[in-house]
């Protein structure tokens, strides 16, 4: 099983490294063999070739059976007149390889409620997962441009959606629903955008085939209040890609930080084991503030090589140990400085690394 690592910038590469050496463990104890890949995308890229996602980058996700990215970014590369941004690197790799559908799971851990800046009452039994449309909407939409008009510079981006892209999204939110509460929101902004009102009836025809499945349209504008207000009423959360970017960063203040939130995005396409070949990687951006100072969460690194495992590997009993391992280093009071609350004692990433791999071995499956 062929996995490629795309360290990407900024915290990027000190996270990877610590899933990876989780995977590698992993594989160890449970008996499967992993060969792994590295390539350079992002800003690193764009520094070494002038490209954020080089062909040889490309080809190798393509022939990999999963792809595992730490982040991509940073301020060197922001200045908004450059046409060659490292976020390119992201964005081709989800269209090239077919990744429709993000997977945003968000699951507070009970340790944790106390660290969270909302009442821990509210966050109890919080157990959602977000299914965010990747490879179309605003990200990808024609024309997207920047041009002199008559009232001096412009700029515009499309948000369009055919009736196929939704009804894949809303199907792959729908069987994932069906193997949870059976509940499914979908979130759009139907009384405002002619795409969201698309989005709607494609979603009514395709809940005909899911009758099993409580089914809710909600705005965007009181999603992201009722999230905050009312976590605990979501199961599935169905949406198009900006929505559910911005949703998904807010819906992170429920676990209580970015660090902890990994993420799949999957496609059609088939790997050698004739599972989805994914790309995963935590929520987070490349943080670039604490890059290279071994202050970094890995966990949502960590829990990213844990989905991978358990979609594209079908390693499902190994997935589920590294997700023990995390409830049990965060049981046992380790703490990097996103989730420590004040004077509490903080570890590294690379020391988070280690205790997960440590509590992986506790829990060693019997030979
Ligand atoms: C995310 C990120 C990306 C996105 C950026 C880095 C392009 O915010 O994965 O949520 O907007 O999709
Ligand atoms: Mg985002």
């Amino acid at each position: 099983m062929r996995v490629l690592v795309l360290p990407g910038d900024g915290i990027g590469p000190e996270v990877t490294a610590q899933a990876q050496r989780v995977l590698e463990r992993c594989g160890e104890l449970f008996g499967f063999a992993l060969e792994f890949e590295t390539a350079t995308v992002g800003g690193a890229a764009i520094d070494e070739q002038g490209n954020p996602l080089p062909g040889a980058a490309l080809k190798a996700a393509k022939r990999s059976d999963a792809v595992l990215l730490g982040a991509v970014g940073g301020p060197k590369w922001d200045d908004p007149r450059a046409s060659v941004r490292p976020e390119q690197a992201l964005l081709g790799l989800r269209k090239e390889l077919g990744l429709f559908a993000n997977i945003r799971p968000v699951r507070p851990y009970p340790e944790l409620l106390d660290a969270a800046p909302l009442k821990p009452e509210l966050l109890q039994g919080v157990d959602l997962v977000v299914v965010r449309e990747l490879t179309g909407g605003i990200y990808f939409g024609q024309p997207s441009e920047r041009r002199l008009g008559r009232n001096g510079r412009e700029a515009l981006d499309t948000m369009i959606y055919n009736e196929h892209e939704i009804a894949r999204l809303m199907r792959t939110a729908f069987r994932l629903a069906r193997q949870r509460r059976r509940r499914l929101t979908s979130v759009d902004k139907a009384n405002v955008l002619s795409s969201s009102r698309l989005w709607r009836e494609v979603a009514h025809e395709i809940r005909q085939e899911f009758p099993d499945v409580a089914y809710e349209d909600v705005l965007v504008d009181a999603m992201a209040m009722h999230l905050l207000r009312r976590p605990r009423d979501f199961d599935v959360i169905a949406t198009e890609n900006l929505f559910g970017d911005i949703l998904t960063d807010e819906a992170s203040v429920l676990a209580g930080s970015m660090g902890l939130l990994p993420s799949a995005s999957l496609g059609e396409e088939k790997n050698r084991m004739g599972l989805p070949r994914g790309l995963y990687e935590p929520i987070h951006g490349s943080a670039p503030d604490i890059a290279g100072q071994d202050k970094a969460n890995p966990l949502a690194a960590i829990l990213s090589a844990a989905m991978l495992l358990r979609h594209s590997l079908g390693q499902e009993n190994a997935a589920h140990a590294i997700e023990s391992a995390v409830a049990g280093v965060l049981a046992q009071g380790l703490r990097t400085s996103d989730i420590a609350r004040p004077g509490c004692a903080v570890v590294g990433c690379e020391a988070m690394g280690s205790a997960v791999v440590r509590a992986l071995e506790a829990m060693r499956p019997e030979a």
